[in-house]
């Protein structure tokens, strides 16, 4: 029989969507779950975004359109960068995607090549490893571990880096963490990513969900702009998962690249999104901010309640949408924790192990439910947890 490409069989998907597949299996039996596992704001955009999008239709703006994105949104995305992050890019610099994973896509087809070697952090988004195999290149990890406060350490990047270095990948804030990674960090990556001639590429789609200070890019330090793809959309910021927004920001010779990478797939990002995407980025209801005040009652609430409970322990995150809990103290396998929390507390949340080996002794609970809900989920995980004693003693 004709054989499917092997690359294929590189890849790997996401252990969310099977906490989620089994957690619907049991609502269809009657069961009450509370979802913390999808990394999916329980908002939905800002009503004039509604309206925007509405209108788009109504006036036919449902064409084929350039393929790097409508000029229009192109230069929105510019300003809004330079409104809310300092950085000083042109709209050329600016290429459209359905999605801020379809932009990370590209920029790894343009960069890597087959047998280049890739730094990623560990734990992380899972398609940074999955792609990088797929593209026949090696993916190499470097820790993010709780006694540093997940930041990563430099001589240990430094350590993995060899001739062989093609992409260094960083996320910040991290998911699953919540990690905002240092300016000391930062500038150490820089410094690395200058002297070895590497790209960066800066996942950067969590920017706007911090809890303190200002975001800062490492495209605006020296000599970073020229060799940074900075990928981000409108997923998380602007709570529009299902729109398949995202950009990629580079020097226009990558984004030429990006370009032609477009028109051989996908052509365009549907025309009316990106016409409601120019008002999402107006965020003329200050929708964004009231978002993340409500994430930020979410962790503290969260993180506080859920230490108190024997066996689970979680830092407060700076950025992003989740707790990164150690579960090692319940003398349980994070995968049976997970189990038995789903089936018997019904919370979903998803084994670390899913975002890379360091994750071993931690779930990850995305706070996209409601305050309530989340004080109705830490309720039933301390009274299912109270029998995990006897259970982990019985191993
Ligand atoms: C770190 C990170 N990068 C990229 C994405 C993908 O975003 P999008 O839905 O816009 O493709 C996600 C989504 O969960 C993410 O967590």
């Amino acid at each position: 029989m004709a054989k499917i490409a092997s690359r294929i069989s590189q890849l790997t998907g996401e252990g969310a969507l099977a906490v989620f597949t089994r957690a619907k299996e049991l609502e269809k039996e009657g069961r009450s779950i509370i979802h913390l596992e999808l990394g999916e704001p329980d908002f939905h955009p800002a009503a004039p975004v509604v309206d925007a999008v509405r209108a788009a239709v109504a006036e036919g703006r449902d064409r084929y359109v350039a393929t790097r994105g409508i000029p229009p949104l192109r230069s929105a995305i510019a300003d809004y960068l330079k409104r809310t992050r300092n950085l000083q890019v042109e709209s050329e610099q600016v290429l459209v995607a359905p999605g801020c994973k379809m932009a990370l896509a590209l920029a790894m087809m343009a960069l890597i090549e087959p047998a280049d070697e890739v730094i990623y952090p560990d734990p992380s988004f899972p398609i940074y490893p999955s792609f990088t195999r797929g593209l026949g290149a090696r993916p190499i990890s470097y820790a993010l571990r709780e006694k540093n406060r997940f930041q990563p350490d430099l001589a240990e990047i430094a350590g993995k880096i060899t001739p062989k270095t093609k992409v260094l990948i960083f996320n910040s804030p991290n998911n699953p963490t919540g990690t905002v990674f240092t300016q000391e960090i930062i500038a150490g990556i820089a410094e690395l990513a200058k002297k070895h001639d590497l790209w960066v590429i800066a996942d950067e789609i969590y920017a706007r969900i911090l809890f303190n200070g200002e975001y800062k890019s490492i495209w605006v330090l020296p000599g970073m702009a020229e060799r940074t793809v900075i990928i981000d959309g409108f997923s998380k910021s602007f709570a529009m998962t299902g729109w398949r927004l995202g950009y990629a920001v580079a020097q226009k010779h990558v984004i030429n690249a990006l370009d032609m990478l477009v028109l051989n797939t996908f052509t365009c990002t549907a025309e009316f999104s990106q016409v409601a995407a120019i008002e999402a980025l107006k965020d003329s209801t200050n929708a964004v901010p009231a978002m993340v005040a409500e994430y930020r009652k979410r962790r503290d609430l969260f993180v506080e309640k859920l230490n108190r409970i024997p066996g689970f322990r979680c830092q407060a995150p700076d950025g992003a949408f989740y707790a990164w809990v150690n579960i090692e103290d319940t003398g349980l396998p994070a995968m049976e924790v997970q189990r038995l929390l789903l089936e018997e507390a019904g919370v979903a949340g998803i084994a670390g192990a899913a975002f890379g080996a360091e994750g071993e002794n931690y779930l990850r609970f995305s706070l996209v439910s409601a305050a309530h809900l989340l004080e109705e989920a830490l309720e039933r995980i301390e009274r299912v947890s109270k029998r995990w004693g006897q259970l982990a003693v019985a191993r």
